[in-house]
């Protein structure tokens, strides 16, 4: 981090400079880059800053509160931050909806819905930031594959909506590794600078056909567990990423003397580069089987946890 306390530094000071006493709106997502830009800005300009953080209820469990803890009125920063309740909007919106593509559509079209709504009651702003970092950058600018394949609704979009005058990207130069060096440099809390990339359809794109409160339920449960074994198995950093999806198969087990008709959880686990590829990544056998036991037993409706063993291409890291 030698360079990078000196970059932190700069940026904030650039940050302070551009700003002035102008206003900053910033969109928090919980994720990686729009925390470590959301901190950065916060320092630069305090309470000139609101984050607005939609919570469309496809959050992993306990996310919600753990981004509170930290933007909220109770962590350590001076900023305006306002949480949207938005669940129930988007349970409402993806009722009945089967088709992956119609699903992310619906997903990143509320979430504008719900954030402009937000932008319209703050009023006009100066600046709006974005955690943009330099593959999104390129990604976009060349079209890069996952962004043609699928649509990634949080690359770009936002800006049309919002009555700002101009934007800020701060991390437009790093990659993932020094964004996370610059989290530590900000004294962003270790958990939250190495969480896993989260695509921003969330377990919308992770539970396989119609979405449903319970099913969002089912498949935050199970991750849960998988991440804390992981976790406790000491190997969350070896693995580039790795989550639990729920299929949309069910299958007859028996639990005591009774027969089931109950969901199968997959396991999805990868190492790779630059998510363009990536292959499945070796999971102790011990360790999934752990896994497996506790999400059968922790899980109302689930009698069957699978492993993806499928690398990218042909399949793709997350499952729609
Ligand atoms: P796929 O499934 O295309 O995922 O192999 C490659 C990487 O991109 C993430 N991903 C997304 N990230 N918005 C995002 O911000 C999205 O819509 C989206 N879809 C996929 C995925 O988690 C993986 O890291």
């Amino acid at each position: 981090t030698w360079k990078m306390d000196a970059f932190v530094e700069n940026s904030i000071k650039a940050i302070r400079e551009k700003v002035g006493n102008g206003k900053v709106l910033c969109a928090l997502s919980g994720g990686v880059d729009s925390s470590v830009a959301a901190v950065m800005l916060a320092k630069a300009v305090g309470d000139q800053l609101t984050c607005v953080f939609v919570d469309h209820g496809l959050l992993r469990k306990n996310e919600g509160d753990e981004v509170e803890e930290v933007f909220g009125p109770n962590g350590p920063y001076d900023l305006h931050f306002i949480r949207v309740n938005a669940q129930q909007r988007f349970y409402d919106k993806l009722a009945g909806v089967e088709e992956p593509e119609r699903k992310r559509k619906i997903i990143g079209e509320e979430f504008i819905r719900v954030f402009e709504e937000e932008a319209k009651k703050i009023g006009a702003v100066d600046f709006l930031v974005q955690g943009t970092i330099y593959p999104d950058v390129v990604e976009s600018g060349l079209g890069g594959e996952s962004a043609v394949i699928k649509s990634h609704h949080n690359v770009g979009g936002l800006p049309d909506y919002v009555d700002f005058k101009e934007i800020i990207e701060p991390l437009r130069d790093l990659f993932k590794d020094e964004v996370r060096k610059a989290g530590l440099e900000l004294g962003i809390p270790e958990k939250l600078v190495y969480r896993q990339p989260f695509p921003g359809p969330g377990l919308g794109i992770r539970i396989i056909g119609a979405v449903t409160p319970e099913k969002v339920k089912m498949v935050q449960e199970a991750d849960a567990i998988y991440r804390e074994e992981i976790a406790k198995a000491g190997i969350d950093r070896n693995i580039g990423q790795y989550f639990a999806a729920l299929t949309n198969m069910r299958s007859v087990g028996v639990m005591g003397d009774e027969r089931t008709y109950d969901y199968a959880i997959a396991l999805r686990a990868v190492n790779t580069i630059d998510f363009m590829t990536a292959e499945a990544a070796e999971i102790p056998w011990e360790v999934l089987g752990i896994v497996a036991s506790r999400i059968v037993n922790e899980v109302p409706h689930v009698n069957r946890v699978l492993y993806d063993c499928t690398g990218k291409p042909p399949a793709t890291i997350e499952f729609e």
